[in-house]
């Protein structure tokens, strides 16, 4: 069975979705707008919704509407207002101590009765660091380095209270079993961690763990510790190079490959026919500010905004990904899409206006099932991550006309069978990996 995640942004992933006259501009704060879309994915039974982050304010806000909701808080508001779906954040693995982040999960875990998941991300940009203490963006491989060490403390924190310690036990006067706590006492290159922590193993036993971020050390990260991993493919061939290229990554260090969702995003522009998808499509172009998207072009590309030519096609001296310490993967797709379709900027700025070098898809509800089908049966995903580019619309229609398709085609649930996000995507509730530690010394 396909999995399919609804990627939430604000109205919509086109960038001039919020112009558009039945939009509300103010939505990002709006904590009923995001209600009414949780609602609108559970009734379509996808397997979880998933909000981006980074710990800046990552556009102009004179482009498009800028500030968001700091996401675990938002998906606390949203467990309220479900009962299925699970519920996806992203937090940086740079920008956060273990401690902090690994409680917020678990307690998101516990409020939403196991439907927690966590994106794991690095965080690209010079930007966010200069919130933090630094002057620059610590290097790739460092960052990557310490999300490695990151998520092994995070482990030991929610495996830090074996399931059987809270006891409750009235008539002895026991509340719990001291002795069912396994303080990780970790000391590594980036943390010092005592713990235990101070929240009991939730329903999970931990959130699920999905990774983005397509670098070599980006994969590398995921074939050790992801089970679901979202990324950004343009073609059937680039997909399935990633597919496979990731899940023997998996397969080398152990792990079973079949046990890790590789989602790459759909923007799906739907119409009732062709022309009038495409018809959409062209209304949000027109809407794009090219003035803005070219200056975020030149940062990504780090070149100078006059350097960009909007009739002309990018400049043939850019840096290779070696040299790039910011997002390589995405670096590299943009900069491969333009040169492959010989793409001006004007139209370059036009294909990241939809999804942002996600890959944008134009067509009827039969049209938009058949491409997510294709590639689903041709090696290249094992699921969507769907990025509607107008909300609340463009889920409505996806719901309401693509899901049946799916479910009709035998490719899609027709109701939860599970409770847990992690039964959602097919995953066991781990083991304690301090428990099985006790059981072999006791044998
Ligand atoms: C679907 C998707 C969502 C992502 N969401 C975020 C996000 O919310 N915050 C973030 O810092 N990076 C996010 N990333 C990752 C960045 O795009 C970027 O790839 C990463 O910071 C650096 O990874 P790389 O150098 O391994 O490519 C996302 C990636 C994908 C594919």
């Amino acid at each position: 069975m396909l999995h399919l995640n609804a990627f939430l942004m604000g109205v919509g992933h086109h960038e001039a979705a919020w112009r558009l006259p039945d939009s509300d501009p103010f939505a990002q704060t709006d904590v009923e707008h995001f209600k009414r879309l949780a609602r609108i994915a559970e009734r379509g039974k996808l397997d979880s919704l998933f909000l981006a982050d980074s710990p800046v304010l990552w556009n102009s806000i004179g482009r498009r509407p800028g500030g968001t909701l700091e996401p675990t808080v938002l998906l606390a508001a949203l467990a309220g207002a479900t009962n299925h779906i699970g519920l996806i954040a992203t937090a940086s693995t740079t920008y956060n101590e273990p401690f902090n982040l690994a409680r917020r999960f678990a307690s998101l875990d516990h409020v939403s009765g196991g439907r927690a998941g966590w994106n794991i991300v690095t965080t690209a940009g010079e930007k966010a660091a200069r919130n933090f203490n630094l002057d620059d963006l610590p290097a790739h491989r460092d960052r990557y380095e310490r999300a490695a060490e990151f998520i092994e403390v995070s482990l030991k924190l929610w495996d830090s209270w074996d399931d059987a310690a809270p006891l409750g036990d009235k008539d002895g006067g026991r509340w719990g079993d001291d002795d069912l706590l396994y303080p990780p006492e970790h000391s590594g290159r980036h943390f010092r961690v005592a713990g235990p922590l101070n929240v009991p193993r939730s329903p999970q036993g931990y959130p699920l763990l999905v990774q983005a971020g397509s670098s070599e050390d980006g994969k590398d990260l995921a074939a050790r510790y992801a089970e679901a991993v979202f990324t950004a493919q343009q073609t059937l061939a680039e997909a399935q190079a990633f597919y496979r290229d990731l899940k023997r990554r998996a397969t080398q260090v152990g792990r079973d490959p079949a046990i890790i969702k590789i989602l790459p995003g759909i923007v799906p522009a739907i119409g009732a026919t062709e022309a009038e998808a495409r018809a959409l499509e062209e209304e949000l172009d027109r809407l794009i500010k090219p003035e803005y998207a070219r200056q975020q072009l030149a940062t990504t590309l780090r070149v100078a905004p006059e350097d960009l030519d909007l009739d002309k096609e990018l400049p043939a001296d850019l840096p290779s990904e070696d040299e790039i310490e910011g997002a390589k993967s995405r670096y590299t797709l943009i900069v491969t899409l333009a040169r492959r379709e010989r793409l001006t900027v004007r139209q370059l700025i036009g294909r990241l206006g939809g999804g942002r070098g996600h890959r944008t898809f134009a067509g009827t509800p039969e049209q938009v099932a058949d491409a997510i089908e294709e590639w689903y049966r041709g090696g290249a995903a094992d699921g969507f991550n769907i990025m509607p580019p107008v909300l609340p619309s463009g889920l409505e229609t996806f719901v309401d006309h693509v899901v049946p398709i799916l479910q009709r085609r035998g490719l899609f649930r027709t109701e939860y069978t599970g409770t847990t996000l992690r039964e959602h995507y097919g995953l066991p509730r781990p083991a304690n990996q301090f428990t099985r530690q006790l059981a072999a010394a006791n044998r």
